[in-house]
């Protein structure tokens, strides 16, 4: 066999290999991950706080301290991964605030949480925007229960009008 030949034929056998396990090893080695849908999103962020981007930060009661129109705690965003708006650093003081009070930002945590934490929290056979809205206000160690109040309402009516 000519040098050209073997050496054609190697090519061949990487491009192939490229094609062929390129597309396969991601998924083979990174757990698959929980992808929140935009409309879902939505219906989060309309039955948290009529999607408010002016809501700013609140104590309800005295420990809990929520922020911007998903009302995120600091717990929650730390374990989504502390993402910070443009420029900003993740150990700043006022870095989880900013973020969280971004809808941008603040979608992104979410997003980031639930990648880690999805879970069929009402044991329906598939993870879906019901299970996200339960582990997002219920926590993803009691995420079991049903949604009550006004939250549970304005989210049923957006996830029904938009069939989710
Ligand atoms: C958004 O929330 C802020 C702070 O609670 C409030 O003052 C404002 O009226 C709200 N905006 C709307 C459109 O509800
Ligand atoms: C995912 O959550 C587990 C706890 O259930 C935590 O130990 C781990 O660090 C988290 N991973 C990421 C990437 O946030």
């Amino acid at each position: 066999m000519s040098l050209i030949k073997a050496t054609l034929l190697a090519l061949t056998a990487a491009t192939i290999f490229t094609f062929v396990y390129a597309a396969k090893l991601p998924n083979a080695q990174v757990p698959e991950q929980y992808v929140v849908q935009p409309n879902c999103l939505g219906c989060l962020c309309e039955a948290s706080t009529n999607c408010n981007v002016t809501q700013g930060c609140h104590v309800p009661y005295a420990g809990a301290y929520f922020c911007g129109p998903f009302l995120i705690s600091w717990a929650y965003w730390s374990d989504a991964g502390k993402p910070v708006i443009t420029n900003d650093n993740p150990d700043r003081k006022g870095a989880f605030e900013n973020c969280v009070n971004d809808l941008y930002c603040a979608a992104q945590t979410v997003r980031n949480y639930m990648a880690n934490f999805s879970d069929d929290c009402d044991k329906d056979g598939q993870v879906t925007c019901t299970d996200v809205v339960l582990i997002h206000k219920l926590g993803y160690q009691a995420c079991g229960s049903s949604l009550q109040g006004h939250f549970g309402t304005k989210f049923e009516e957006c996830r029904s009008k938009l069939q989710l």
